[in-house]
């Protein structure tokens, strides 16, 4: 089977509070697209590589990558779900069924090279796939309704935070984003399209400094945590 990358980057940044989209934001004077495009290609072997962007995208043809043979795009949609889904079916005519499908966000730029090593050479015997997570760090409160009340302290041992890319078969990730959107089951990443699905994702330990950059404080700690890579 080949590799196939998708990288959604049709958001428009809400809580970024920028005046572009986070993805167009500078970073050691890139755009934070052409760190997270270049990282991924730099160090895998893809067939190929989509994508998704919103219509009315003018940032798009200034970046780096937009002269990249390698890379090709599509338009997004509403929800993150839908650009994924958007970007696999702009490959359609091209990728086998159990192809494999890196997806991996715009946003985050600080992937190292190993983790997505990693994560191909653990999962690719694997018959679903999966994900880069990391351990939850922090106490975590469960609080009563709408109140401050604090219900209870969560067992963290078995919480890990959802990371990218998340790596599954193309036509098995196809058919549960379809599924999953159909039916308006909430999914925030692709794991929990399989999972609605009945399918089991295996988690690869990533390192928790794969950060999504959502925050205008996430900038400053991008530029300092590529700065260490
Ligand atoms: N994304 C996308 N299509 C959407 C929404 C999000 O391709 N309709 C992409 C974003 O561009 C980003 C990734 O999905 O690379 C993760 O989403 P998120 O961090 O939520 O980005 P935004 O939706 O742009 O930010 P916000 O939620 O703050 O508006
Ligand atoms: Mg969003």
């Amino acid at each position: 089977p080949r590799y196939w990358l998708i990288v959604p980057a049709a958001g428009s940044g809400q809580r970024m509070k920028a005046d572009c989209p986070k993805q167009y934001l500078q970073l050691n004077h890139r755009y934070i697209l052409d760190v997270t495009l270049s990282r991924l290609l730099e160090n895998a072997d893809f067939a190929g590589c989509m994508v998704a962007l919103r219509a009315d995208d003018p940032w798009w043809s200034k970046t780096a990558s937009s002269k990249d043979e390698r890379v090709d795009t599509c338009i997004g949609g509403s929800e993150r779900a839908n650009s994924v889904l958007a970007a696999l079916e702009a490959l359609l005519d091209r990728a086998d069924n159990d192809d494999w499908v890196l997806v991996h966000d715009a946003a985050r730029p600080c992937l190292h090279p190993a983790d997505l090593g990693r994560l191909i050479a653990d999962l690719r015997g694997h018959p679903v796939g999966g994900l880069l997570a990391t351990p939850v760090a922090d106490t975590l409160k469960r609080k009563a309704g709408d109140s401050n009340a604090v219900e209870t302290t969560v067992d963290r041992r078995h919480l890990w935070r959802a990371l990218t890319p998340q790596m599954f078969r193309f036509s098995a990730l196809r058919r549960a984003l379809e599924t999953a959107i159909a039916s308006g089951y909430p999914i925030t990443d692709e794991a929990s399209a399989l999972e609605h699905a009945g399918q089991i994702p295996c988690i690869v330990e990533g390192r928790p400094d794969n950060i999504k950059i959502t925050v205008p404080a996430d900038l400053a700690l991008a530029g300092f945590i590529l700065s260490r890579l």
